[in-house]
């Protein structure tokens, strides 16, 4: 696998059954919690158990946690879909706070819109303390398309783009289509303000919740990680924090280049004051890098 380009976009719910060794939290390593993207799952051995493995393997006794929300690979799986992102940030804060290992505070890794829930659960659940989020191609501003869906999904994603262009603000599809919990139409902006029930919200688009902002900061490092040959993610300054500028669909800005930032709604100037933004870019498609990429930029993070 050393050389080899890792492709985290394969869909199919693979069972893997595998007794993981129980390690001592406290052994000089920060526990890490990883969340899989669209189409995948917490095991699937070609992609988010693939990564936990190589970081156990780099790094002798971690404690890493691959989220599966649900209770098997195939709920997970389907809930990347279709579980409201408010309920499953709620269930994943529960999750952490009832794991002895994670009292210490942890690491975060999120690929894909599991970066976007991640960060809901910095800002939400202060306890046990987030350290680092690294966000591996991430929508921090949503989508607006789905150019092209991940792996063997194709179907579902079909459907997923006609039930957006319909009426992606509509309450009974914001509630049931994760995708549009992060759908961001630029054309629109005060339907997507008023009604995104999730990321409009984490965004402090319809007001500033001090307690987001107050908790995004206690990070120590905000990781986001940009995809520069990105086919799925539209616009791909989503993973920078960018977006499409409000009223067209063509121009883009970047986080500093926009009302967030510069009214700092959320943080995040601050934080970039204090050194506490990295803004990383590799070549590639959607969350494919190399092992060697993998181990010179990100795993310096986790030790
Ligand atoms: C740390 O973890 C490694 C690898 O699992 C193990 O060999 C070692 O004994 C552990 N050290 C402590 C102090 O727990
Ligand atoms: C702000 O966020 C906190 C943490 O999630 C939440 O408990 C609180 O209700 C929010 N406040 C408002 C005004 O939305």
């Amino acid at each position: 696998m050393a050389a080899a380009l890792l492709c985290f976009l394969l869909a199919g719910p693979v069972l893997l059954v595998s007794g993981s060794p129980v390690y001592d939290s406290n052994n000089g390593t920060v526990p890490l919690v990883l969340w899989h993207g669209m189409g995948d799952n917490c095991c699937n051995p070609l992609s988010m158990g693939a990564i936990k493995k190589m970081i156990e393997e780099e790094i002798p006794g971690i404690y890493v946690l691959s989220l599966m929300i649900g209770k098997n690979v195939i709920q997970d799986t389907e809930n990347g879909f279709f579980m409201d992102v408010n309920e499953q940030v709620s269930e994943v804060c529960g999750q952490l706070a009832q794991d002895p290992k994670l009292k210490g505070g942890y690491n975060a890794m999120g690929f894909s819109q599991g970066a976007q829930f991640l960060r809901a659960v910095a800002q939400r659940c202060p306890s046990p303390p987030m350290k680092t989020l690294i966000s591996v191609g991430g929508q921090h501003q949503g989508v607006y398309g789905l150019p092209r869906c991940p792996g063997e999904s194709s179907d579902i994603c079909d459907m997923i783009r006609k039930a957006l262009n319909s009426g992606a603000y509509s309450d009974l599809i914001q509630k049931h289509l994760v995708q549009a919990q992060y759908w961001h139409d630029p054309l629109n902006d005060d339907l997507y303000k008023k009604h995104s029930l999730f990321l409009a919200d984490i965004n402090q688009e319809r007001g500033v919740n001090e307690t987001y902002k107050k908790n995004l900061q206690l990070l120590e490092k905000f990781v986001m990680v940009k995809f520069l040959q990105d086919t799925v993610v539209d616009p791909v300054d989503s993973e920078w924090f960018g977006f499409l500028k409000t009223g067209q669909a063509k121009e883009t800005e970047t986080l500093q280049e926009s009302v967030l930032y510069k009214e700092d709604r959320l943080g995040l100037a601050a934080m970039d004051k204090a050194g506490k933004l990295f803004f990383l870019a590799t070549e590639g498609d959607h969350l494919q890098f190399t092992k060697k990429w993998f181990d010179a930029n990100l795993l310096p993070y986790l030790r």
